[in-house]
Order: C-alpha cells, then sequence, then structure tokens
C-alpha cells in the first residue's frame, strides 16, 4: 500500500511502521494484537492513562452542547473561561492569565512573542535577545526551532530567528557571561526547568534559582517550558514548584488534557498580565482559530479535575521511588551506567560509548517484548501515565534489563 501519511521525526523512506489500533489503562494493543506496556505515556504525557470515560464523557458532551467557536472578540465561552480558571488556580500564578492554544509549539511561539512584545510596550525597542540552553527543546514552529538547542533540530530549514544566543546547560556561569555582556538587550531567557526530550536532565543545583535572579536583575522574563514538566510530571503541578522558581511564563501542554484533545498554552504572570493591560486601546494581535476550543477545554478541565481527585501528583513521586530503587539495582550490577530524573520522568544510560543505533536495538527488544520506552542518544526515556501500577513499572524495569543482557 502506498503510504500517504508522512510521519513526524521519521525518514520519509522508511516502510514499516508497527500499527496501533486501541488503548486502556496504560497498555496498548498494535494490528498483530501485540500488547504493549507505554512506559513513555505517548510522547511524555498521558497523566491519567487511556480510555478514561469521565474526559470522554465531558469532550462529547461538549460537543453536543457547543461543537466549536471562537473565542477572539467580543466573545468568549464558558468552557474555555472554565478550563483557564482551573489552570491558573493549580498554577504558581494565581492572579495570572491563561492563554491557550493547540500545542507545546504554539505555547512556544506565543511565549516569545510575548516576551518580544513586553520589551516593545516599555519602550524598549533593542530589548530583543531570547536565551536557549543546549539540550533544550523547544518544538517545531519558527521560534521553537530556532530555541532548540538541539542542533540537528535546527538544520536543514534556511535562516532561522536572529537574536538567539545559547549557554550551557550545566554551568550557569555560561548564562552569567551573556547576561553580563548584552544584559539590556535580553528579552527573555527560556528553559525547560527539567529537560525532557534532550536526554532527561534535572537541572543542576541553584541554576535555575540563579537563572531567574540573572532575569529579574537584567529586566529580562523567565520562560519555564513545562510543556513535558507541567501536570504532576515532577510531583508537583509544575516543575518550577519543584525546582522553586517563579518564572514570568510558563508553556505547558500535553500533560493538561492528557491528550485526549489538542491543547497547550501559556500561564502569564500578573506582572506582565499589567503590561499587557495597561493600554486600554492596545490589541494582542495574537491567537489561533482553535484557541480555546470547547472539546479541547472541555478535555483540561475533566483531566485536571481527575488529576487532583485521584492525586497523581502525590502519586507521580511513589513511581520516583519505585524507579530508582530499580535503576539503581541496575546500575549496582552494572546493567546502566547511570540514571537520570525525578519523579514520573527517567532516562537510563547504557554502557559508556553506546552509540544511537544500539540504544535503538535494545528499544526494539523492549518493543518485542512488551514495553514502550524512547531512545535518546546512549539512554533509554520513561515518562508513564500517573496511574502506572507498580508491577507495570517492575515490568518496565525487568524488560529493560533482558532487552540490554541480550543486546
Ligand atoms: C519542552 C517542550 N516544549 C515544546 C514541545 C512541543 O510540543 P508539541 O509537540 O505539542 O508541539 C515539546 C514536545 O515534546 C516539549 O517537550
Amino acid at each position: 500500500m502506498t503510504p500517504r501519511l508522512l510521519h513526524p521525526y521519521t525518514k520519509p523512506a522508511k516502510a514499516q511502521l508497527r500499527e496501533l489500533v486501541r488503548a486502556n489503562g496504560v497498555r496498548l494493543w498494535d494490528s498483530d494484537d501485540n500488547e504493549y506496556i507505554d512506559g513513555l505515556g505517548s510522547l511524555w504525557y498521558c497523566q491519567v492513562g487511556y480510555g478514561n470515560e469521565e474526559i470522554i464523557d465531558a469532550v462529547s458532551d461538549q460537543l453536543r452542547k457547543m461543537s466549536t467557536y471562537n473565542v477572539f472578540d467580543p466573545w468568549t465561552s464558558d468552557i474555555a473561561e472554565a478550563c483557564a480558571s482551573r489552570i491558573i488556580e493549580v498554577s504558581p500564578h494565581t492572579d495570572g492569565r491563561v492563554f491557550l492554544c493547540c500545542s507545546g509549539s504554539e505555547s512556544v511561539d506565543t511565549a516569545f512573542k510575548i516576551a518580544r512584545l513586553v520589551a516593545q510596550l516599555k519602550g524598549e525597542p533593542d530589548r530583543q535577545i531570547m536565551i536557549r540552553r543546549t539540550r533544550g527543546y523547544h518544538g517545531v514552529n519558527a521560534a521553537g526551532t530556532s530555541l532548540q538547542g538541539i542542533a540537528p533540530n535546527r538544520e536543514g530549514w534556511g535562516d532561522l530567528i536572529p537574536h538567539i544566543i545559547e549557554v550551557d546547560p550545566d554551568d550557569i556561569e555560561s548564562a552569567a557571561r551573556v547576561f553580563a555582556e548584552h544584559g539590556p538587550n535580553i528579552a527573555a531567557v527560556i528553559s525547560e526547568p527539567l529537560q525532557g526530550a534532550g536526554g532527561v536532565y534535572p537541572p543542576t543545583d541553584d541554576y535555575l534559582r540563579r537563572l531567574r535572579q540573572m532575569c529579574t536583575e537584567a529586566g529580562a522574563l523567565m520562560i519555564a517550558d513545562e510543556v513535558i514538566t507541567g501536570f504532576g510530571r515532577t510531583g508537583e503541578w509544575f516543575a518550577s514548584q519543584t525546582y522553586d522558581v517563579k518564572p514570568d511564563l510558563i508553556t505547558f501542554a500535553k500533560g493538561v488534557s492528557s491528550g485526549y484533545q489538542p491543547l497547550g498554552g501559556v500561564i502569564v504572570s500578573r506582572d506582565v498580565c499589567d503590561i499587557l493591560e495597561a493600554d486600554p486601546d492596545f490589541v494582542f494581535r495574537h491567537g489561533y482559530t482553535y484557541s480555546g476550543h470547547p472539546a479541547a477545554a472541555a478535555a483540561g478541565l475533566a483531566n485536571i479535575n481527575i488529576i487532583e481527585r485521584e492525586g497523581l501528583v502525590e502519586r507521580a513521586n511513589h513511581i520516583g521511588t519505585r524507579f530508582t530503587a530499580g535503576l539503581e539495582a541496575m546500575k549496582g550490577d552494572g546493567s546502566i551506567s547511570g540514571y537520570r530524573g525525578i519523579a514520573a520522568i527517567w532516562s537510563a544510560q547504557l554502557a559508556e560509548g553506546t552509540e544511537y543505533a544500539q540504544t535503538c536495538a535494545v528499544r526494539d527488544r523492549m518493543l518485542d517484548l512488551g514495553v514502550i520506552c524512547r531512545p535518546i542518544g546512549d539512554s533509554l526515556a520513561f515518562c508513564p501515565p500517573l496511574i502506572i501500577e507498580d508491577d507495570d513499572i517492575d515490568k518496565c524495569l525487568d524488560v529493560m534489563d533482558q532487552a540490554i543482557k541480550e543486546s
């Protein structure tokens, strides 16, 4: 059959892909009826697992009530407002506001534009520099591609957005030097509190706190990209809370709706809102047709209620304890050379010098044994639904151990 779907982040020439047909809880099944435990929550999301009837009902009820409409001036909707209020309630900015969109990439491009806009509104037209960290992943739209700290993802598209400076992701002195040289012209720094797609790297001690301090002193904004880390993943609603920093803008997506509908957005602090609201004639000329889409908002609202009611944020910490014990044992017996992560996001580093192709071979063997994880460089990443049970965590680790030993 001629393939008609052009797959994301896939070789277009690749012919053979595994075809999934159904999912329930933390499990998926392919068209040959092979069963997989999803150790990755699809792509770092699906906090509540698959097939949650409460979200399905909330979305279908909403589609019946008002299937779609926009929230551009002069409109708003009860469901978009309710979803925004719920996000704000669990966020570090309980007096802020939320912009809604449909993906992490849109949320990053929105935050980028807000950061530049704030400088323009404050009468600082030259404040345009954006700082990114090596290894950072910020999606695939124009700004997000330019802000990526993963070099191959920036290559091959022609010229990207100018005025972007990259800093070392672990050595905060690298950022300090850039601030010393360019401080008054820096609009914002973008940083995942814990870098996810780049390999699961928690911040080094004090990195985020010092970054916050530098932004404050220079009058720049701090953007925390919490597309992966938001909504319980690191054992608090947001990783900014886990690591005790207060960013000016927080981008989110993925876990906000557990992926049941495409939903993302930006949490905007009160200080930034004050700037946007200051001139009654100012128009925020940014927005997507589907910003605040009723079905997506209904999914987000129901999902947050479930995360709270089921105690899934606390559950993430339990998942962390279980993973740490298993990974520590594997390190002890030499199956892996190390591991990184916190709460419900982990990566296991294979033997020193492991090539990416070898990591993929281990991943493929794990798929044959019924466990999904993600190969990144010399490491295998896990980011399971927060409902995962202990036996299934153990199975993920046992299967990884077996696959490593067989490879
Ligand atoms: C930190 C971060 N930002 C942005 C994105 C882009 O999100 P999306 O794929 O929904 O556009 C991702 C996706 O993995 C991400 O991990």
